[in-house]
């Protein structure tokens, strides 16, 4: 497995790849981007990870300075993995001093998760563009967790006539229905014991949908009503979407 940290060196080495596998990461993996890279590792001859804590993507009072890093475990899985490449660049080499460009994606980016952190999308889709150009890979491997996200990207690579195809992988859920996220370690026990009631909400929707509703208010007032006997829940929003626009 080769650990890179330049755009040079990937140039260099990407003719040698084959068909690749990407999978855009910010590291402290666990079995949801282990997921994305069998995913990426059955479509392709070869996969490249990046691990990169994009600070563009974080509000001025979000986590980038405590976003939980830890490389060598990182390394280890992705090598055990059969991983070809990993890309492990600075934010100097991301972000040249002086650079000024901006991807902006438009109204798919503005409500929900982007009406919350304003600016998160066009963090996330400035450095995936960046990235995209980096590693020119056939496909690119995204978890359906991150849906906003998804419709996001899907949007830029229409619009900017990106090369690279988005591949989009189910989540992966802990035994009790909670998404695996990095972020998760933040949780105490209380709030680990309640995280939860979000699956338990999507279920309850489902349950709607498949039942025959189709009213989003209904749908969402059936989320809230599960949230709402969650005491450590604080709703910020519940959403029901199309899942394009
Ligand atoms: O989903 C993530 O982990 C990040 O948003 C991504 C796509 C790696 C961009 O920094």
């Amino acid at each position: 497995m080769q650990v890179l940290s330049t755009i040079a060196a990937v140039r260099a080495a990407r003719p040698a790849l084959g068909t690749l596998g990407f999978v855009p990461t910010m590291g402290f993996l666990h079995r949801g981007h282990l997921a994305l890279v069998a995913a990426a590792q059955r479509d392709n001859d070869a996969v490249a990870v990046s691990i990169f804590v994009n600070p563009t993507q974080f509000g001025p009072h979000e986590d980038l300075a405590r976003y939980p890093r830890d490389l060598p475990r990182d390394l280890a899985l992705l090598q055990a993995a059969g991983v070809a490449l990993v890309f492990t660049p600075s934010v100097d080499e991301i972000y040249p001093p002086g650079s000024s460009t901006f991807v902006e994606v438009g109204a798919v980016s503005e409500p929900s998760e982007g009406a919350r952190r304003p600016g998160h999308f066009r963090g996330v889709a400035t450095v995936v563009a960046t990235l995209f150009n980096i590693m020119a890979a056939e496909r690119a491997y995204f978890g359906q967790k991150d849906a906003q996200q998804v419709a996001v990207l899907q949007q830029m690579v229409r619009d900017l006539a990106m090369p690279t195809a988005l591949v989009v992988v189910p989540t992966m859920r802990e035994a009790d229905g909670l998404a695996m996220s990095s972020r998760n370690v933040y949780l105490d026990q209380a709030q680990r014991r309640a995280a939860p009631a979000l699956y338990r909400a999507l279920v309850a929707a489902q349950s709607a949908w498949q039942g025959g509703e189709r009213h989003g208010d209904t749908l969402r007032a059936a989320m809230l009503a599960v949230l709402a006997n969650e005491p450590l829940a604080q709703v910020d929003y519940v959403s029901v979407a199309d899942p394009v626009t």
